[in-house]
């Protein structure tokens, strides 16, 4: 089993993508088994009942259900939008929550955020951690934060603290 990597954007230049890069750099680093998901895969049509009544869960909610379920941990990079979660993500985690393999149920899941800002997406993050606490997910205490971020300070973040970080929940 490896540890899934999900970043929240899906800019072409996301800041959260390239931390994601930065934390499996180290991961190669340690020869810690990671797969890397292209936030495309969070893609789906915003929830809606109706649309589930008529179509069912979207295929690309039970693959990223199935991804889940199979990994050992995940680790979310999401960015922050006025001050709360990326509807990405959010939107993600509704439709998994609707797939009978109930796939964030007892998952290990680690946090982390890059912003621009001196915050560096943390108070996005704690309400993830509430969200994912509702569908029974296990949220690591550490999270992986690159405040004012661009390419030098992701490059910067500490290799031995994203150590520590990965090994959450082992
Ligand atoms: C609608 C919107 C709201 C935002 N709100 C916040 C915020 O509350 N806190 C923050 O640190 N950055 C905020 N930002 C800035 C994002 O952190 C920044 O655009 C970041 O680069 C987005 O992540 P990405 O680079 O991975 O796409 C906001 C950006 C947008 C577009």
């Amino acid at each position: 089993m490896s540890i899934l990597l999900i970043g929240g954007s899906r800019r072409k230049d996301s800041l959260n993508t390239k931390v994601k890069h930065r934390i499996a750099e180290v991961a190669d680093k340690y020869g810690i088994h990671y797969k890397l998901l292209d936030a495309d895969a969070l893609d789906a049509p915003i929830y809606h009942g109706d649309y589930e009544a008529a179509e069912g869960v979207p295929e690309s909610m039970q693959t990223l259900a199935r991804e889940i379920k199979a990994a050992s941990k995940v680790v979310l990079i999401s960015p922050e939008y006025n001050s709360s979660v990326s509807p990405l993500i959010k939107n993600a985690i509704d439709w998994v929550s609707r797939v009978e393999s109930q796939a964030w149920q007892n998952k290990k899941v680690l946090l982390g955020a890059a912003s621009p800002g001196g915050l560096g997406g943390i108070r996005g993050l704690m309400h993830l951690r509430d969200i994912l606490g509702n569908v029974q997910a296990w949220t690591a205490p550490n999270f992986a934060i690159c405040p004012n971020a661009n390419d030098e300070t992701i490059a910067n973040m500490d290799e031995s603290f994203l150590k520590s970080f990965l090994e959450q929940g082992d």
